[in-house]
């Protein structure tokens, strides 16, 4: 759903429209926020130009419609050719009536179109002298931008040399990407600055700022090569001839960044058809990608038919946007909540004005931990940018601190645990309940329970906080102990559930390590990394005889969570032990436990083979990714069980498709992890195909009975 556009209704209206235009665009561009988001400006100046189109005799000089940046920057470095901007269309049917008057204008059906991502950050001319970077230019009001070549060094994509000695220009996008925005805004914020609200600011701001005790890095995307005075006839020729798509190709063989780098390269397509293909692909993909894109752009590939199509003051006739819905909003920051997790986390949240993004209304938002709100200086009442993409769980970007209005109000952090109100251990940045997973007792025992732990049947969330609240369990062990009389004296408890019941939880004893530990709920650790770490260590004992160098032996685990694993599991012992005397199982079947290191620190059966579980079944050495529904003989798997099958097959599950994933098992209503997959030319298999494969581990898995 899209909010309307205002419709202006007099002429005080309009001027008062066309004022809070400019201003949002000279914040826009200059690197600051404006009180709108890039959606309620585009609203307003559709209301402007709207008004307009009924009042000609009455357009203003200051109006944006019709100016490159809606006429917000000037420079002083002329351009050797106008920096235009792009038209816009938001639905096929738009992008179809654009394709028809390029037919009109060209003469005949365009059949060569370049479809590329519309990149969320600002346009930049870098001038090639002889191979070397000379000069970088804002794109300011098209005719002339501002220099800005301090920044050189510190946008990555734009090598300083390039791999031939030419003279030309290339345009593109410099931006930063999600991981650089964070970072700026931590550097940012520790040299006492306001936080940027998003990366297409942040990266605004830093590309004018000179002299900053700081540098930042950006990430530039080239999309146009052309001559320079000097380029030399041939090559200027060449240039001018060239399709988009080989001059893309041109800039990356120069060494300049390109689209071609990411999951949504530039590609050529021939019919509409498959542009609005490509476009629906893109978008799919939007939420995944480590930089903001705010549509597609598609192109008259064709030198020729771009020269027939010609431009207009404003914007190429050769070219257009297809505008995704933005995925990004200002609000307002009503309340932070505090939560305790089953681990005794205490982890704060955003209670936001509701605000719509992308047909969603978003009322809550991830704040990570106390040192996140304090780093970024949020307040209560504080405007702020919420992005939200995909299903990924909305999140506030920064606070629009220009906007404050000197109300705000601190957040308070909690002093004890709002859950059982004893202390609160700040030593780590997430803060912990000191009672730990003892705190949320009834959250931790039900993640023990779940199908992906323990698998224990007939014990849900209410059956929990009844044992809990009549004093029969206090901690995961307890439950091993539970007897039948005390269940059958529970309400709403007959002779066959508590039979059940301690038939699952007589089974959920054998479960292998890898969920007991999970079941634990050691920090850090989730179902892949238990699994791993079982895998590894194969027992218990060994796991609990592992210092920190051995864990670290874990794929995943790093110098920083192998000691908080050890730490884990030695506050976690007393209730391991517990878990040994009532019959649980601590071994991981099919695991080889690693070899025991000699004393001169080597392998002492290192012969050079890799390790026992990787070379071993059909998916050894392979990576695999499940998506969509699975059907025939995986039918009832969970995904994790269906990670668990991958790994007893050799393999390596995940959850995300990258050029390394070697297979991608797509089942019905498979989404766009199959589609980055097919972008990628990642083999994928439908889940009979798959079954087949790994045939001879589908019975195997835990909880079920090995085939006869
Ligand atoms: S082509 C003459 N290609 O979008 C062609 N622009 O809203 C003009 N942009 O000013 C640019 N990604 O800053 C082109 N793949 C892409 C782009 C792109 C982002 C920006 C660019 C332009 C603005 C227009």
């Amino acid at each position: 759903m899209t909010t309307p556009d205002a419709v202006i209704v007099d002429a005080v209206a309009y001027a008062q429209a066309i004022e809070d235009a400019v201003k949002a665009s000279a914040a826009y561009y200059a690197g600051g926020t404006s009180v709108l988001d890039d959606d309620a400006y585009d609203r307003l100046v559709r209301a402007i130009a709207a008004w307009e189109d009924e009042h000609p005799e009455q357009v203003l000089p200051d109006s944006p419609t019709g100016k490159v940046a809606g006429g917000a920057v000037e420079g002083d470095v002329p351009h050797t050719r106008a920096m235009l901007s792009l038209d816009n269309v938001f639905s096929a049917e738009e992008f179809t009536a654009w394709t028809a008057s390029l037919t009109r204008r060209v003469g005949h059906d365009v059949t060569r179109f370049s479809v590329e991502p519309k990149l969320d950050g600002l346009a930049i001319a870098a001038r090639y002298t002889r191979g070397r970077l000379t000069r970088l230019i804002t794109r300011g009001d098209g005719t002339a931008g501002e220099d800005v070549s301090h920044a050189i060094g510190t946008v990555e994509g734009l090598p300083d040399e390039l791999a031939e000695p030419v003279t030309v220009e290339v345009r593109g996008e410099v931006l930063m990407t999600t991981a650089q925005f964070e970072h700026a805004n931590e550097v940012r914020t520790a040299h006492g600055g306001a936080p940027f609200a998003n990366p297409r600011n942040a990266a605004a701001g830093t590309l004018r700022a000179k002299d900053r005790a700081y540098t930042v890095p950006m990430t530039f995307f080239g999309y146009g090569l052309l001559p320079l005075d000097d380029t030399g006839p041939a090559l200027a020729e060449l240039l001018e001839e060239s399709a988009h798509s080989d001059l893309m190709t041109r800039a990356g063989a120069y060494g300049v960044n390109t689209t071609a780098t990411t999951a949504v390269p530039g590609i050529t397509v021939s019919t509409v058809e498959e542009v609005l293909a490509r476009v629906a692909e893109i978008a799919g993909l939007r939420a995944s990608l480590p930089f903001g894109i705010d549509g597609i752009v598609v192109k008259a590939d064709l030198a020729a038919d771009q020269r027939a199509a010609g431009s207009g003051s404003r914007a190429p006739r050769w070219a257009t946007a297809y505008k995704l819905p933005a995925v990004e909003k200002i609000t307002r920051l009503l309340a932070v909540e505090w939560n305790v997790g089953r681990t005794g986390i205490i982890a704060p949240r955003a209670v936001l004005e509701p605000v719509r993004i992308d047909g969603s209304t978003i009322t809550y938002a991830t704040l990570h931990n106390a040192a996140d709100i304090t780093r970024r200086d949020l307040r209560l009442g504080d405007h702020v940018m919420v992005h939200r993409a995909g299903d990924v769980i909305p999140r506030i970007e920064a606070p629009v601190a220009h906007l404050r209005t000197g109300e705000e109000q601190p957040i308070v952090f909690p002093e004890a645990c709002p859950r059982c109100g004893s202390g609160i251990d700040t030593g780590e940045q997430r803060w912990r309940c000191v009672n730990g997973r003892d705190c949320h007792l009834v959250a931790s025992l039900s993640y023990a329970a779940g199908r992906d732990q323990l698998d224990i049947e007939g014990l849900g969330h209410t059956r929990v906080v009844q044992l809990v609240e009549a004093g029969l369990v206090t901690d995961l062990a307890g439950l091993f102990a539970l007897t039948r009389d005390q269940l059958l004296g529970l309400e709403r408890m007959g002779e066959t559930s508590t039979d059940n019941l301690l038939a699952a939880l007589a089974a959920a004893k054998n479960q292998p390590l890898s969920r007991v530990l999970c079941a634990l709920g050691v920090r850090g650790t989730g179902r892949s990394m238990s699994r791993r770490i079982a895998r590894h260590f194969a027992t218990m004992d060994l796991l609990r005889a592992a210092d920190a160098e051995a864990i670290q032996q874990v794929e995943g685990i790093g110098t920083e969570k192998a000691p908080s694993i050890v730490a884990e599991l030695a506050a976690l012992a007393p209730l391991i032990d517990r878990l040994v005397a009532a019959g649980v199982n601590m071994t991981e079947p099919g695991a080889t436990p690693p070899a025991p290191a000699t004393a001169d620190g080597t392998d002492a059966t290192d012969d050079g083979s890799a390790p026992a579980v990787a070379d071993a079944g059909p998916l050894a050495g392979m990576t695999v990714v499940v998506t969509g529904a699975m059907t025939g003989a995986l039918e009832k798997l969970s995904r994790n069980q269906m990670n668990e099958l991958i790994e007893r097959a050799g393999g390596r599950s995940s959850s995300s498709v990258s050029k390394k994933t070697s297979l991608v098992v797509a089942g019905e209503g498979a989404g766009s992890k199959r589609t980055k997959a097919e972008s990628l030319g990642v083999r994928l298999a439908a889940p009979d195909e798959f079954a087949a494969l790994v045939a001879d581990y589908v019975d195997a898995g835990p909880g079920t009975e090995p085939s006869a």
